[in-house]
């Protein structure tokens, strides 16, 4: 399951990390952050391995001595996309130079791991290729760039060297909410994905690693952390006294970090679901009662074409049993419609999975063939307007039951964690246990503290509430009160 929880959109850096004022002597390192919250990770560290070398993130590529497109190749056009915007940072590239002044080009993430060499040939302004698993190289490439004569590069290996050891121990705070990439690839070879081509083979980073890193986000500020990985519950890693861990395992080391108050995990397959997960939802009070858990279709003709490997009734069967350990846990989930050989009685069984398991918020998608990827070779594509009716159809339903979820909040004291600002003065926004959206006017002090919220009401776009009295005990206490989720 690749992490992508909003489609291929640009971001910025993380708020801790936001450009610093423009001190006059670091070189200004501007990056474009395409896709998934494992791009904005990795695009934090790619800033954490160009410091030392006298980078400093700025939000304007105007003037940028350095810009990378980190690019997201998991749906729709994602190459074309890129190469236009590089015919924009081209034009801003020959008026630097015109002025005397270099600008270092670099493309980095899946686009750039697919492309490869057909990108150096296609835009001549690129001097770097890279693919997501050798950022950590990125000062030496820079060097390359820089040197008397020097060239263009091409780096999309898969290394030997895992790349977590090679980078910085030391990474710039992210602020109260943060990213912990705890695993990378996937091995699952779903038809319709390319993550198994470019992210590579299944890797998990030894536990240590991560519970230092996790402590060290602690350190700097951190009350949430989501671990990320593309297929974060298929975790595997090298356990501190030898041995294996699995993702449950790891939660509950986590769990016991002093001031490390919410655990996130994303993203998941069903499949990966085991006991000690299960038991981690019952037991860890500090991992939230929400789970992105992606199913993409409910028919089992379709499950079985896209090499799932587990039916409707298997997801269905899981969830009961999270359910059972974790009552009120809220579901999330990524569906595809219009896959190849779809029919109206298999969209129909999606819709019926919908409404036997009913989900608190949802990613769906029409099928977009990648290229390389059995899906995109089979014959019986469905035409355009039959998926965008079927999506229109499933994203009804979807908005229904988010708006059913949001509603049973209503009147519920829920812990809310404040992470910035809102767009009205004296308003911050942060998220409930179960991911939504809490707007509060509330003053600056709060910010990057979980307080009390009542929810005064439901919004299209999440939840309008009051900060309140005491906090309630756990997030279980705070829905107790008033929902019926
Ligand atoms: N077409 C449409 N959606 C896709 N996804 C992945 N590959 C494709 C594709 N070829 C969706 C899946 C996945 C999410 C990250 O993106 O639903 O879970
Ligand atoms: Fe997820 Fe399947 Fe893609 Fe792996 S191949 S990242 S399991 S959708």
């Amino acid at each position: 399951m690749a992490v992508c929880l909003s489609g291929p959109v640009c971001r910025g850096l993380p708020v801790a990390r936001m450009p610093r004022q423009d001190s006059g002597l670091a070189k200004k390192l501007f990056i474009k952050t395409y896709g998934c919250q494992m791009n904005v990770y990795d695009s934090a560290r790619m800033a954490d391995v160009l410091a030392p070398i006298g980078y400093e993130p700025v939000s304007s590529v105007e003037g940028a001595d350095m810009v990378i497109l980190n690019t997201c190749h998991i749906r729709e056009k994602a190459a074309e996309k890129v190469y236009s915007e590089l015919g924009r940072i081209r034009r801003l590239k020959e008026e630097r130079a015109a002025g005397g002044d270099r600008m270092v080009v670099a493309v980095a993430g899946c686009v750039a791991q697919a492309e490869g060499e057909e990108m150096l040939r296609r835009a001549p302004c690129v001097d770097i290729v890279l693919g997501p698993q050798t950022y950590h190289r990125l000062p030496e490439m820079v060097a390359r760039v820089h040197r008397a004569g020097g060239g263009r590069v091409l780096d999309t290996d898969f290394p030997v060297e895992p790349k977590f050891d090679a980078l910085p121990g030391e990474a710039a705070p992210q602020g109260a909410t943060s990213f912990l990439t705890i695993q990378e690839g996937c091995d699952k070879f779903c038809t319709f994905c390319v993550v198994p081509y470019t992210r590579g083979a299944e890797f998990s980073r030894p536990a240590e690693q991560i519970l230092e890193e996790a402590r060290r986000q602690v350190a700097a500020g951190a009350r949430e952390i989501t671990l990320l990985g593309q297929n974060v519950n298929a975790y595997h890693g090298v356990a501190p006294g030898g041995g294996e861990w699995g993702l449950g395992r790891l939660i509950r080391a986590l769990a016991e970090i002093e001031g490390l108050s919410r655990i996130r995990y994303t993203t998941s397959h069903p499949n990966d679901v085991d006991e000690e997960l299960i038991a981690a939802h019952r037991d860890a009070d500090a991992l939230m009662p929400y789970l992105h858990l992606p199913v993409q279709s409910g028919s089992d003709r379709v499950l079985s074409a896209m090499n799932r490997r587990h039916r409707g009734d298997d997801y269905r069967r899981i969830v009961e049993r999270l359910r059972e350990a974790r009552p009120d846990l809220a579901l999330s989930s990524d569906f595809i419609v219009g896959f190849p050989g779809e029919t109206d009685r298999d969209f129909e069984e999606t819709m019926r999975l919908v409404r036997d398991v009913g989900y608190a918020q949802a990613y769906s998608f029409k099928y977009s063939p990648r290229p390389g990827t059995p899906a995109a070779l089979q014959p019986n594509q469905v035409p355009e307007e039959v998926k965008a009716e079927r999506l229109a159809e499933l994203q009804n339903l979807l908005a229904e039951q988010q708006r059913r979820f949001n509603e049973g909040t209503v009147g519920a004291t829920m812990p809310v964690l404040l992470e910035r600002h809102g767009r009205l003065p004296g308003q911050l926004v942060g998220r409930s246990p179960y991911m939504q959206s809490v707007h509060v006017t509330a003053d600056d002090d709060l910010l990057g503290t979980i307080v009390p919220v009542t929810v005064v009401r439901a919004t299209p776009n999440g939840l309008a509430g009051r900060v309140s009295g005491a906090a309630p005990a756990s997030a279980q206490a705070g829905l107790r009160e008033g929902s019926a989720v």
